[in-house]
């Protein structure tokens, strides 16, 4: 039987980095079969760093704003992203729209996680979004990133139920464990199918 090459795996993080952990831990558990090669944020101090930290993955740290464009940012992070041999970019709580720089370098290869079912509620609040909305569920969708806010084609998509009892937070909560229990599922089906490709 041919041996895989190991997939590599760069997350890009802005904030707290619950999906990071998650992603990690399912790596370290071998339910996903990828390496964690590298960890991109783009917002110092952000809490991910410690996270990555303690689990002991490597990280780098930008600040987009002192370059002179985002080509120039995105340059950068593809330097790092070359030198950590990275196959595969997944984007978990990456608050940025992803430039053509990288979109060149990884075409099909960056996967993003939002916290709605799109197309409903894009960008940076989909949780809040679509509980001042009123509407009985929403959900999670994991997709392929193009050039657009949260576009590009789905891979998974799960509904969670917005009960009349609801807060922001608990939806919140509850957006989160399933975010959790879905993307190391599908990166693993990614990576599955870059494995077969790679034969
Ligand atoms: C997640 O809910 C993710 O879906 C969302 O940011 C949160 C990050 O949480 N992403 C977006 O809204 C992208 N448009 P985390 O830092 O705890 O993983």
């Amino acid at each position: 039987m041919t041996k895989h090459q190991p997939i590599r795996l760069a997350v890009f993080a802005s904030g707290n980095g619950s999906n990071f952990e998650a992603v990690a831990q399912s790596i370290q558990k071998g339910e996903v079969d990828g390496e964690l090669a590298l960890l991109v944020c783009d917002q110092p101090g952000a809490f991910v760093l410690t996270r990555a930290e303690k689990l002991g993955v490597p990280a780098v740290t930008f600040t987009p704003k002192t370059f002179e464009s985002k080509a120039d940012y995105e340059r950068e992070v593809l330097a790092h992203l070359e030198e950590a041999k990275v196959d595969l970019i997944v984007l978990a709580g990456y608050m940025r729209i992803v430039g053509k720089t990288l979109l060149k370098a990884y075409p099909e290869r960056i996967i993003n996680i939002h916290p709605s079912l799109l197309p409903s509620y894009p960008g940076r609040q989909g949780i809040v979004d679509a509980f001042m909305d009123k509407v009985e569920q929403t959900g999670v969708t994991v997709h392929l990133v193009d050039e657009g806010v949260d576009t590009g084609p789905v891979l998974a998509q799960e509904t969670v139920a917005i009960e009349p009892d609801d807060t922001i937070d608990s939806l919140e909560r509850k957006i989160h464990a399933v975010e959790h229990e879905l993307f190391p599922k599908v990166i693993q089906k990614v990576i599955k199918k870059l494995q077969k490709e790679h034969v």
